[in-house]
């Protein structure tokens, strides 16, 4: 069932996301010894991602979690543009991990072959599966209504067969790599972070106007045997 919950601050939403990670770290470590999550880029996460390193380090077993990334920049790893780099920086350096659990996206290979490396990880961590499942898959939303690195009218949206893709964004005259919508849409969480005013517009449109995905792809995303929630603060949600 998809629930929006709505917070005053960016502050409170990130507190609220990273005891949701934790939540969700416990259960699945307990079930099946590993958590399989997904990171989204951009600057939304960062707070989250600083608290887990933080006021939470001592509250999950880091041991037994493995980390993903939703898209990436096709920039090297240390690039201050990297959504790796971010995650680095604000929480996987600060935790005991095994390097083996970090499976960022080689952004600085040739998009495609970015794509064909990441999609063999993939493979390999979920077994051959035909769509990996991931415990927990955190997303982003643009102020174009883009997720991860599906963006409107781009290719990447038409992608079913693939786990993985590069996709060129003509706005930006550049190439990503991203996770494809069937690969979200198996996860078993998946939870959008929005905050500010600028998302406003494109939040009502996404949650409250009419069905548009590839005008707004955050759309596209509908997990079909998981849940899926937004946490959104005020000034975000301030059409709704
Ligand atoms: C990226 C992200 C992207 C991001 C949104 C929101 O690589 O940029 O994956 O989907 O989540 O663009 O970005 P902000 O959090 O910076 O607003």
């Amino acid at each position: 069932m998809d629930t929006v919950k709505q917070f005053p601050d960016p502050q409170s939403m990130a507190a609220a996301a990273a005891r949701r990670f934790v939540d969700l770290a416990a259960v699945n470590v307990k079930a099946k010894d590993q958590f399989n999550v997904v990171l989204a880029g951009g600057s939304t996460p960062r707070l989250m991602y600083e608290l887990l390193a933080s006021t939470h380090r001592g509250a999950v077993e880091w041991e037994n979690v493995c980390f993903f990334w939703g898209d990436e920049r096709s920039v090297p790893g240390d690039h201050p543009d990297s959504n790796y780099r971010m995650a680095r920086v604000a929480m996987l350096d600060h935790l005991a991990l095994p390097a083996e659990n970090v499976h960022p996206i080689p952004g600085e290979r040739e998009p495609d072959e970015a794509a064909r490396e990441y999609a063999s990880i993939l493979r390999s961590h979920f077994k051959e599966a035909v769509t990996p499942e991931f415990d927990l898959v955190l997303l982003g939303m643009g102020e174009d209504g883009h997720t991860a690195s599906l963006f409107p009218y781009t290719d990447a949206l038409q992608i079913r067969d693939q786990p993985v893709t590069a996709n060129y964004v003509p706005r930006m005259d550049t190439w990503r790599i991203t996770l494809t919508i069937p690969v979200i849409n198996a996860a078993h969480n998946v939870l959008f972070l929005v905050s500010g005013q600028s998302k406003a517009d494109a939040l009502r449109a996404v949650l409250a106007g009419p069905y548009s995905p590839r005008k707004y792809p955050a759309q596209f995303i509908s997990p079909q045997n998981g849940e899926l929630k937004w946490y959104v603060d005020d000034a975000a949600a301030a059409l709704l």
